[in-house]
């Protein structure tokens, strides 16, 4: 059974979005100020904190971003509950602080990173991404973070590493929807090796230019632009190198439904859903769903030769 707070109203439903995040981030300033002439220089690292230093893009689609209300209040992330609703409700309770991401299995230097020097391990970069779930709606968001390649080159992974596995935090205490056993947690992705280290894919931090709202996968979530959104995994633990194909949550729990390859694909239908068009969130008619999401120039080259209706 899923735990609602369906009671709790957050602040930025009550006032215009706009007008509560520029009166939060005063707020913020006048504590940074404050806390800074006692402690020294301290990070925020708490959601809607702004990010410093952030590189401006060097891609974006050059469409519309979609509102931050709906990017961080039209969520996927079942550990909170299943309804769209629910993550930016519920997932006040998940703790960003102290947080690690273990580096592990087929690498020559595994390590456990802290979260804010992995926050310090690249320079940080908007990178405004399309993005489409295999419901059959999409966004557009301003994502801030860094390559995964960043880590994986760190890493050193050995010959064996042929896979790429991503492990969400599996806590039930804090992740109430891990109660209910919608799916079997911890939340699992993988991507090829080779998938992994495409510059296009992101670890990201933020969104809008702030701290990754709890919603949208604090502290640390993956964005793979060309894929199904729930290939980016969010709140993640672990990033192991592995030599088999990873099983990820989707594929244990409806096989005939999610492949591992999930490339975004006008000509292959989930069996619910037709892939061939899609709602952006914000536009009243539908758009045509395009190759590989739009990215086909960058990423078509990774799957050369491969039948993508079988290897879906
Ligand atoms: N990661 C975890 N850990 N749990 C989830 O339920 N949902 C996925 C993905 N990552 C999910 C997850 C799905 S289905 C989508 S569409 C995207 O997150 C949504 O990301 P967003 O809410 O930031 O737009």
């Amino acid at each position: 059974m899923l735990i609602r707070h369906s009671d709790l109203i957050l602040p930025s439903e009550i006032t215009p979005p706009e007008i509560y995040r520029e009166r939060r981030r005063f707020m913020q300033g006048m504590g940074a100020l404050a806390a800074g002439a006692a402690l020294g220089a301290m990070e925020d690292a708490t959601a809607g904190a702004k990010l410093a230093g952030v590189r401006a893009s060097t891609y974006t689609p050059g469409e519309d971003k979609t509102p931050y209300k709906d990017v961080t209040t039209y969520n996927n992330f079942y550990e909170f509950g299943t309804d769209k609703s629910d993550p930016a409700a519920n997932a006040g309770s998940l703790r960003t602080r102290p947080w690690t991401v273990a580096v592990e299995g087929e690498v020559r230097q595994p390590k456990v990173w802290d979260i804010d020097t992995l926050l310090k391990l690249a320079p940080l970069e908007e990178r405004v991404y399309r993005m489409r779930c295999v419901e059959g709606w999409s966004m557009v968001i301003p994502w801030v973070g860094f390559p995964l390649a960043e880590i994986i080159r760190r890493a050193e992974p050995t010959g064996k590493a042929k896979y790429v596995e991503f492990v969400t935090l599996n806590d039930p205490k804090q992740m109430p929807g891990q109660r209910s056993r919608v799916l079997d947690w911890p939340y699992v992705e993988g991507l090829r090796l080779d998938e992994a280290m495409h510059p296009l894919t992101l670890l990201a931090v933020g969104l809008y230019g702030e701290v990754l709202p709890n919603q949208n996968g604090a502290p640390i979530r993956l964005v793979v632009p060309w894929k199904y959104g729930f290939k980016s995994a969010k709140s993640i633990v672990k990033i192991r190198f592995v030599e088999k194909q990873p099983l990820t949550a989707w594929m244990a729990a409806t096989p005939e439904e999610y492949g591992f390859y999930s490339n975004v694909n006008p000509q292959v239908d989930h069996p619910r859903w037709s892939q061939a068009k899609e709602r952006r969130i914000g536009e009243f008619f539908k758009r045509d769903t395009l190759m590989f999401n739009g990215y086909g120039n960058q990423v078509a080259q990774l799957y050369r030769g491969m039948d993508l209706k079988r290897f879906f």
